[in-house]
């Protein structure tokens, strides 16, 4: 083959395989249980499958409306408004994306520019910092730390220049568990008065939220939400993340230079897809019951390891649990990933990966949206550790 020494220049240079991928590949390999990658292994609801079954036989299955099907995104706004007071214009301010990444990559590319600065917090979901890079813009870092993870709202306030074009935050939040309180987006709504700077908020968990937490959502800070993206995603909802759906929220003028990059992006989403979930949002148990769903499953995985020698970091929201190893090893947190998952057969993820500097405070994030019998599988490995 012919060499072509300029064919490619990467625009995400420093970018390899994900750890997800490589724990998962690694976790195969090895037989291991895997808790490693943030997704169900259990099934969703059957009645689900139905509507889009009937979806595809009542013949709709072509494209749908660029910005979604009107039936669901009206779903979304009655969703909205009950549940924060907060009213979008299905017509103008919402649209369905496929999964929060497209509408996360969207919000990004619709109003970041070259040069521009988006502030994100580490540990962070690692689709953010790509789609800045992809932009042009230049993502400004702002570490939080174990065992709370807590905002220095005063180191932010003077990160904060005319190049900071948006804030991107994630409540409840992968990886740490945490949630955002009332006093944090107050703060935030502070900080960026008098700005042009954008927020991003994903709230991909919204639904899952333990003990006396409550989600707070950007929707419900006027203040805020006049500047806001707010993202979430039904494959986290209900249990099926190989669909892909997701929703954005904004105001009107946020929305519209939104859907100029969502139509060049994937134009609409799965249309059977869309008619199932407008029906099936109607039943409002069907989210609401999430959090005890999940509650269940944590409390039930943190009872079976508590006397293990892993330190228990309270899972707030979310369906992840974060454990510190600091009392068994000081072994760099990728190598015990690695090493529990070859010798002990279990996969979990190192939280260093989530920052960019790759900080270790020995801690690694495990998936708990799994069966009984996995975690307890699960459970028995972690107590022999020591
Ligand atoms: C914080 C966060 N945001 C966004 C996503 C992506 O959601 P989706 O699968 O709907 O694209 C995930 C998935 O793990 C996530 O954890």
């Amino acid at each position: 083959m012919p060499e072509y020494p300029g064919l490619i220049k990467s625009k995400l240079p420093k970018v390899g395989t994900t750890i997800f991928t490589v724990m998962s590949r690694l976790a195969q390999e090895h037989n291991a249980i895997n808790l490693s990658q943030g997704f169900p292994d259990f099934g969703s609801d059957e009645a689900l499958h139905d509507l889009v079954r009937t979806a595809m036989k009542n013949g709709h299955n072509q494209y749908a409306p660029m910005a979604g099907l009107m039936l669901l995104r009206e779903q979304i706004a009655t969703k909205t408004e009950e549940l924060y007071g907060a009213i979008y214009h299905p017509d103008t301010e919402i649209t369905v994306t496929a999964g929060a990444t497209q509408a996360i990559y969207t919000a990004i590319t619709a109003v970041v520019h070259e040069d521009d600065e988006v502030i994100i917090f580490t540990p962070a979901y690692d689709c953010y910092e790509p789609a800045i890079e992809l932009n042009g813009g230049k993502s400004v870092i702002v570490q939080m730390h174990a065992p709370d993870y807590k905002i220095d709202w005063t180191h932010v306030r003077k990160l904060i220049n005319p190049k900071t074009k948006m804030i991107i935050i994630n409540t409840p939040h992968n990886p740490t568990a945490t949630v955002f309180s009332k006093d944090d987006f107050l703060a935030l709504e502070k900080l960026i008065a008098n700005t042009d700077i954008i927020v991003l908020s994903d709230e991909v968990y919204e639904h899952i939220i333990f003990d006396e937490h409550k989600h707070y959502s950007a929707s419900m800070f006027p203040k805020l939400a006049e500047r806001s993206f707010i993202v979430s995603s039904f494959g986290k909802t209900f249990h099926n993340t190989g669909w892909k759906m997701g929703y954005c929220i904004a105001p009107e003028t946020l929305m519209s230079e939104f859907r100029k990059v969502h139509q060049y992006v994937v134009f609409s989403v799965n249309t059977p897809a869309q008619f199932a979930l407008a029906e099936y949002l109607k039943n409002e148990s069907n989210y609401l019951s999430l959090s005890a769903f999940y509650q269940q499953k944590r409390d039930f995985f943190t009872s079976v390891i508590r006397n293990s020698k892993f330190e228990i970091i309270p899972s707030k929201g979310t369906y992840f649990q974060l454990l510190s190893y600091k009392n068994i090893s000081d072994e760099k947190d990728t190598d015990f990933a690695v090493r529990l998952t070859i010798e002990h057969k279990l996969a979990a993820i190192p939280v260093s990966v989530f920052y960019n500097q790759h900080i270790d405070e020995k801690i690694l994030r495990f998936c708990f949206a799994k069966n009984e019998n996995t975690l307890e599988k699960a459970a028995e490995i972690i107590n022999k550790i020591v």
